[in-house]
């Protein structure tokens, strides 16, 4: 269950710097939503400050029981790593090491052994059609590839809340599709909660709730 009341983020000190009044959203556990809205609406911005990477200047925000903002940031790191899994927009892996060692750093991070860590790896990277790719560094991926390593990476760990910035917009219709119903299922196992920002109309149609940014800062029964 996520519980984010009346966020607002500014960027930089000075006086009359830009504040984004991104406004309150509650998910059940186990919900499924989007959030859409214009470049620089704020949506890469809201996941930030649900996953906790980008602290708002006002509000907060509870998963079930945690005040996310009240941890020590040491703490909200392992909470992140260990309950959030997060698809960037870009899927920012790290180059020295390879596909499988990056979801497994994910799965470590989270508290699995290293033999856990590595085969939970392999076997999310097999679904998500990489099974053959395992060795492989990132650069010589290709994007759309790098991003279902990304995804591998967020649902390794079967994650309470899984966060996905534009996770298809660098695959084909086929894929997207694929990884869609991939996450939908790893989500509807673990009982998660799904927030999903897309530009895409048939992403966006998978969803019976849209949260659009466009429409000013969000409501909880929007
Ligand atoms: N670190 C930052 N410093 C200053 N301004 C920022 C920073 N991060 C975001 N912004 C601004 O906040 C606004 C929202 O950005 P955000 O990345 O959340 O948009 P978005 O809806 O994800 O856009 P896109 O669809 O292009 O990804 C933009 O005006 C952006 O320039
Ligand atoms: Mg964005």
């Amino acid at each position: 269950m996520i519980r984010a009341d009346d966020l607002e983020v500014a960027f930089g000190r000075q006086a009359g710097s830009e504040t984004l009044a991104l406004g309150s959203l509650h998910l059940a556990a186990g919900e499924r939503a989007c959030v859409v809205g214009g470049s620089g609406s704020g949506k890469t911005t809201l996941l930030h400050v649900l996953a906790g990477i980008v602290s708002p200047t006002q509000g907060r925000v509870r998963h079930g029981e945690t005040d996310l903002f009240a941890l020590k940031e040491a703490a909200r790191d392992r909470f992140r790593a260990e309950k959030i899994g997060y698809v960037f927009q870009t899927a920012q892996l790290l180059q020295g090491l390879s596909a499988m060692e990056n979801v497994a750093l994910a799965a470590s991070l989270a508290g699995l052994g290293r033999a856990d860590a590595r085969s939970k790896a392999e076997a999310i990277l097999k679904r998500v059609e990489l099974g053959h790719r395992l060795d492989a560094r990132p650069g010589t991926l290709s994007v759309g590839e790098q991003q279902r390593v990304g995804i591998a990476r967020a649902l390794v760990t079967k994650p309470a809340v899984v966060l996905a910035d534009e996770p298809t917009a660098s695959l084909d219709e086929r894929r997207s599709a694929e990884v869609l119903d991939l996450l939908d299922e790893v989500v509807a196992e673990a009982g998660a909660t799904l927030l999903l920002v897309t530009h895409e109309p048939r992403v966006r149609d998978r969803f019976e709730r849209v949260l659009d940014l466009d429409d000013g800062p969000l409501e909880v029964d929007s």
